[in-house]
């Protein structure tokens, strides 16, 4: 495992020049993991991205909320984790304490607020299943 910024990468993860990490401490790429243009992967909490997941174009991976019942909005981070060869679309968001499962396909622009079994093919807000990925 190599450290860069306080990331930990192992094997030959790809990130964007463009890609935005907020926290690199908190991030954990494997290997042939991808994070692509201008994505944002705002890591106020950990972020994982398995081997061969790809993030698309300009998606965001949101860790942080807060706790609106409380005057001082207290932060709230919860993890995300994309799983093995998972596909997360251009413009995706994925929103705090999501796992994406192995396999999985994020359409483009969907917001994904709960976990996504492995194999399956979301899209829309809030994303539904819209198939099984067979290959
Ligand atoms: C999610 C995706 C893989 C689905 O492809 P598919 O399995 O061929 O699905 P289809 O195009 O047959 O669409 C199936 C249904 O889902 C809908 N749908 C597909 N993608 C959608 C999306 N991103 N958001 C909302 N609805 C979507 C279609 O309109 C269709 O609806 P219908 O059954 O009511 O007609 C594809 O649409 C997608 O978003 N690909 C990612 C594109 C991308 O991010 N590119 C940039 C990186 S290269």
């Amino acid at each position: 495992m190599l450290k860069v910024f306080g990331a930990n990468l192992s094997g030959m993860p790809f990130i964007h020049s463009t890609a935005r990490i907020q926290i690199p401490w908190n991030i954990t790429m494997k290997h042939r993991a991808c994070l692509g243009e201008h994505v944002n992967a705002y890591s106020l909490g950990k972020i994982e991205v398995l081997e061969g997941a790809t993030v698309a174009q300009e998606a965001y991976l949101c860790t942080g909320t807060h706790d609106f019942n409380k005057p001082n909005l207290q932060l709230i981070t919860k993890p995300i984790t994309i799983g093995k060869n998972a596909f997360v679309g251009a413009r995706a968001m994925i929103l705090p304490g999501v796992c994406i499962g192995d396999r999985a396909i994020v359409g483009a622009m969907s917001v994904v607020s709960k976990d996504i079994p492995d194999h399956q093919i979301v899209a829309g807000n809030p994303a539904k299943i819209i198939g099984d990925r067979s290959l």
